[in-house]
């Protein structure tokens, strides 16, 4: 049976290729929504990614508007990395314009009320920007946390250093109150950090098979992509970016792309170099129970192959 998931985004690249993939794989997850927050770039430009995005797939889904700013901090975003409109391409050629509109409800409401109608453990909860619609919504509704299935979130670190200081990962890092107060909430757990992502790289040759064999969509995200690794060829001297976002949306259709270990992992808060941190106890050094099951590893050539043949089905 389909996996039903709410998708919390802020598009960015990674999440218009996670939405992709949640939506071309109908067999496995049945996508209840997009709910969109502040992060790469401002909500208004997130919001309209996201239903350009699903304009693109031709394929029906709702869109709700989040929390444009995080709970305690000014937004931090990204265009360095995403462009200007969070979603530039290379060849300088935007997505069309959307025909989606955008639900009446909040985030954080419908999220609420679909978790409280639908019966308890059917839906999980996908979160691939800041945290901030999730924990508003956990903050308003405490009782919707043990109904929740998985939540499984692209962000943080364990091993590696992060990607926007040198102590965390972008996500946690533009809310680190919202990502605490989520990894201290009991619910179901699992992390998909830099250490995982940064083994899902977009080499040449796999974005080569994604233009070629991903059909109609896969032209346009090779363009998207094409943009995408220009930031991280340059700044890390890798072979291309990390698609860190459809990691999650991969491990819910075919989980054996990854190895997972339980591990307990805190969200550091405090003012100063090491805000937003996800301190991760990957060698049991504490006798902390383990609070989040954490991708340590990835199949990436699986993981490419898998997004190029999804793609084409749109
Ligand atoms: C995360 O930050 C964003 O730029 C990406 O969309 C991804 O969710 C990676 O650190
Ligand atoms: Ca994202």
């Amino acid at each position: 049976m389909a996996k039903r998931i709410i998708l919390d985004c802020d598009p960015g690249h990674d999440d218009a290729v996670a939405i992709l993939l949640a939506l071309a794989s109908t067999e496995e997850i049945e996508l209840l929504g997009l709910t969109v927050v502040g992060g790469n770039v401002p909500l208004h430009s997130t919001l309209l990614n996201a239903r350009k995005v699903v304009t693109l797939a031709q394929r029906e889904c709702k869109v709700f508007a989040g929390c444009p700013r995080p709970m305690m901090r000014d937004i931090v975003t990204a265009e360095h990395v995403h462009g200007e409109t969070g979603l530039d391409s290379g060849s300088g050629q935007p997505l069309g314009e959307p025909t989606v509109g955008v639900e009446p409800d909040h985030a954080a409401n419908f999220i609420v009320d679909t978790i409280r109608a639908e019966p308890e453990q059917s839906v999980t909860l996908v979160a691939i920007g800041p945290l901030t619609n999730i924990a508003i919504a956990f903050a308003m509704a405490p009782d919707i946390i043990p109904r929740v299935r998985e939540l499984v979130i692209m962000g943080g670190a364990g091993f590696e250093p992060g990607n926007i200081t040198p102590a965390a990962e972008f996500n946690i890092y533009v809310d680190p109150q919202a990502a605490r107060a989520v990894f201290e909430s009991g619910v179901n757990l699992t992390m998909f950090g830099l250490d995982l992502t940064h083994q899902m790289l977009i080499t040449p040759d796999r974005l080569a098979k994604i233009n070629a064999d991903g059909g109609r969509v896969g032209k346009v995200v090779g363009d998207l992509l094409d943009f995408f690794n220009q930031y991280d060829i340059s700044k890390y001297g890798w072979e291309g970016a990390p698609l860190h976002d459809p990691c999650t949306i991969a491990y819910l259709i075919e989980p054996a792309i990854f190895d997972m270990k339980k591990m307990h992992v805190v969200v550091d808060t405090t003012d100063g170099p090491s805000l937003g941190r996800t301190v991760t106890d990957w060698w049991a050094a504490t006798d902390e129970t383990p609070n989040v099951l954490v991708a340590t590893r990835g199949d990436a050539d699986r993981f490419f192959a898998l997004i190029t043949e999804r793609l084409s089905l749109l």
